[in-house]
């Protein structure tokens, strides 16, 4: 039962559904009759969470520099916290060779300050795995976000969607819709506060999710020009890429930021079997302070996920700034 595009050793474990391949997952039909397979909890705390995680935590805590409240839209939550000790974290391997590395690494002290509010959400984690848990979007913006935020969460997936509500809690400034995240983020804008993050994180199981993204960014656009929008995307195939690259570009918007991490060639090892080596963020109005951070950090963060030492980023504008 090969996933899309994995070319692997006979005798190797069966491959993991990754994103943007079809996997082995039971397959699961959301209400509105979509299959579902995409399971987040193989890739939990993997070098592209990291990434993802860590641009996140620095986008929030410059909006949490003023006091007024600010809105966290996510439109693909997930479950909201990853067991370490779980089948699938044992299984694939992946946050072996991401968050457990960046907490074993030395932290020169620009390095350090700017993971401190990372740091801080993944509270008693150890590289070993010990402390257990793996905080996904929803909760590190829980625990990060004071009490005049708030959070709105989608995630279609239904079991997902109660495991979602089930970690979150009771938490007043916490919505949770089960829909599809494209729609929800069309009824969701322009937030109340008119300042905030919109995540949009799919797990890119359709072939055509390119397409919705760009389709979405373009409507979240003219409802909200000004909100801060971060698209996350795996990175396989450059022509596809660029493509894709292109077609946001065209959408006119300035101040497109173009961050990219790549950690090399991934052997497809029992240890860590995904394919994917190279992961990008797209933010739309990022705060003016990401270039720079994202400067500091991603060339450390490189040479700490990097397999043999090979490992790129990239940290400039697909559209220029006003
Ligand atoms: C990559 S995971 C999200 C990870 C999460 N944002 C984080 O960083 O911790 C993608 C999630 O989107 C959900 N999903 C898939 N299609 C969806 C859709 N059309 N609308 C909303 N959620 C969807 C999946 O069930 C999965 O839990």
């Amino acid at each position: 039962m090969p996933g899309a595009g994995c070319d692997r050793p006979a005798g190797a474990l069966t491959p993991l559904p990754a994103r943007g391949e079809k996997g082995l997952a039971r397959v699961f039909q959301s209400r509105h009759g979509l299959a579902m397979n995409y399971r987040h909890a193989f890739h939990a705390g993997n070098f592209a969470d990291v990434f993802k995680h860590l641009i996140l935590t620095r986008i929030l805590a410059y909006l949490m520099r003023k006091e007024a409240p600010l809105r966290f839209l996510d439109t693909h939550a997930g479950i909201g916290s990853y067991s370490l000790a779980g089948k699938e974290a044992q299984r694939s391997g992946e946050w072996r060779d991401g968050v457990a590395r960046v907490l074993q690494a030395a932290k020169p002290k620009p390095i350090a300050a700017l993971l401190e509010p990372y740091l801080k959400v993944l509270g008693p984690l150890t590289p070993t795995g010990g402390g257990g848990r793996y905080p996904g979007s929803p909760v590190i913006a829980q625990e990060l976000l004071r009490a005049q935020d708030r959070l709105s969460l989608c995630e279609l997936h239904a079991e997902d969607r109660l495991a979602l509500a089930a970690t979150i809690g009771k938490d007043r400034r916490v919505t949770i819709v089960e829909q599809d995240g494209y729609a929800a983020l069309r009824a969701w804008l322009p937030p109340p506060e008119r300042r905030g993050l919109a995540l949009i994180d799919p797990a890119f199981e359709d072939p055509k999710e390119p397409q919705r993204l760009e389709q979405a960014l373009a409507m979240a656009l003219t409802k909200w020009p000004s909100g801060c929008y971060a698209l996350w995307r795996p990175i396989k195939e450059r022509r596809a890429d660029a493509h894709f690259l292109n077609a946001i570009a065209a959408l006119g918007a300035p101040g497109i930021l173009q961050l990219e991490l790549d950690i090399g060639v991934v052997a497809l090892t029992q240890h860590s079997p995904s394919p994917l080596s190279r992961t990008g963020l797209l933010v739309v109005n990022p705060p003016f302070t990401l270039v720079e951070e994202a400067r500091t950090l991603l060339p450390w963060l490189a040479g700490v996920l990097a397999s043999d030492g090979r490992g790129s980023w990239r940290a400039d504008w697909l559209t220029p700034p006003k």
